[in-house]
């Protein structure tokens, strides 16, 4: 029995496995039912008296032994896979990470401001919660006018001196804000969020945003607005696109226009899109009033500029074919994910 269990110890000691199988086949093999082991224990109750002591050592001392080489082989067994598969990993792709991309009124309005940014415009922000004077008085609203209404502004705070709390219904509050505190040259592009009480549908919303864009200086004309627009639809929409501005009214710009581009779609030739017609209407523009200038401490005498509103909105979703206003703001994952690629 000694020699045995001293040769099992020996052979034990060179035992390699490369396989859990191999481990659990040596398991069985030693301490199974009908393992080394058992046998063993069954010899050793023939074993005399005083032998007992010594041989029961061995007996336990194998046990152990055996026991101490399956964790050890199992140990063995972990490092090298992981080891193996590392290895196997270095010319496999890694798992796709699923990245977040922008929104797409995000992309769309990132790319207006580089593109203005190029002729030296510069961002410039206000509050969304505005008074009536920014939104509307210094902008040359008459106290009737309808925009005014409730129905289109949402009034925040009735205030006595009549300078009532307003979500700011369009971003040319900023334009006032700029002109308040700094004087001409002023070159600015002011992105945000906008306010009007409208049921929301495909085509309109409460929430939306707009650009505006500021220029003053001397000697600007409406020769400077309409190049600076012509750069811009071309920059936006591609080289070949063409621009047409048709009269329009706005309480602070004299003259207003609103501006169409070419439908990129149909090439001008008439399509669904662009109702058959060949343009898209994009923005409103004009040269500021001089009661605008002067509201603001601008001298109207020596400096003279221009504006132009658009909804972002409304670019993205000739842009990108977007059909319905509201996709932009469900946050509806299969919706946003077409735009993971656009930058
Ligand atoms: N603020 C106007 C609007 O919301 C757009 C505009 C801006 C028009 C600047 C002219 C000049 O409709």
């Amino acid at each position: 029995m000694r020699e045995i269990i001293e040769k099992e110890l020996a052979v034990l000691e060179a035992v390699t496995a490369v396989s859990n199988e191999e481990v659990e086949q040596l398991r069985i093999k030693y301490l199974g039912k009908k393992g080394l082991f058992n046998d063993l224990f069954a010899q050793f109750k023939q074993v005399p008296n005083e032998d007992k002591k010594e041989m029961g050592a061995l007996l336990n001392k194998f046990k152990s032994s055996v026991e101490q080489k399956i964790v050890l082989l199992k140990e063995n067994l972990d490092n090298t896979q992981h080891a193996s598969t590392d290895k196997e990993d270095l010319t496999k792709p890694s798992n796709l990470q699923s990245l977040g991309s922008r929104h797409p009124l995000s992309i769309v309005r990132n790319e207006i401001i580089n593109i203005f940014s190029r002729i030296g415009y510069v961002v410039a922000e206000g509050p969304e919660i505005e008074d009536d004077w920014h939104v509307f008085s210094a902008l040359n609203f008459p106290p009737e006018h309808p925009a005014r209404d409730m129905q289109d502004t949402f009034f925040v705070e009735e205030r006595s001196d009549n300078n009532h709390a307003v979500l700011r219904t369009h971003t040319s509050s900023v334009q006032v804000r700029t002109m308040e505190k700094q004087q001409p040259p002023i070159r600015i592009i002011a992105p945000g969020r906008v306010f009007r009480n409208e049921a929301i549908s495909a085509r309109a919303h409460c929430i939306f945003h707009q650009i505006e864009g500021l220029y003053i200086d001397k000697n600007v004309s409406f020769a400077d607005l309409k190049q600076s627009l012509l750069y811009f639809a071309k920059e936006m929409f591609g080289e070949q696109t063409e621009i047409r501005l048709r009269p329009s009214y706005f309480p602070f710009t004299e003259p207003s226009a609103e501006m169409d581009v070419s439908c990129n779609l149909c090439g001008g030739k008439g399509c669904n899109i662009c109702k058959g017609t060949g343009w898209l209407e994009i923005m409103g523009c004009g040269m500021i009033d001089p009661n605008v200038l002067d509201a603001s401490g601008i001298d109207s005498k020596v400096y003279s500029g221009f504006a132009f509103g658009m909804g972002i909105e409304r670019i993205a979703m000739l842009k990108y074919d977007v059909k319905d206003l509201r996709l932009y703001f469900e946050n509806d994952l299969r919706f946003l994910r077409q735009f993971s690629s656009a930058f």
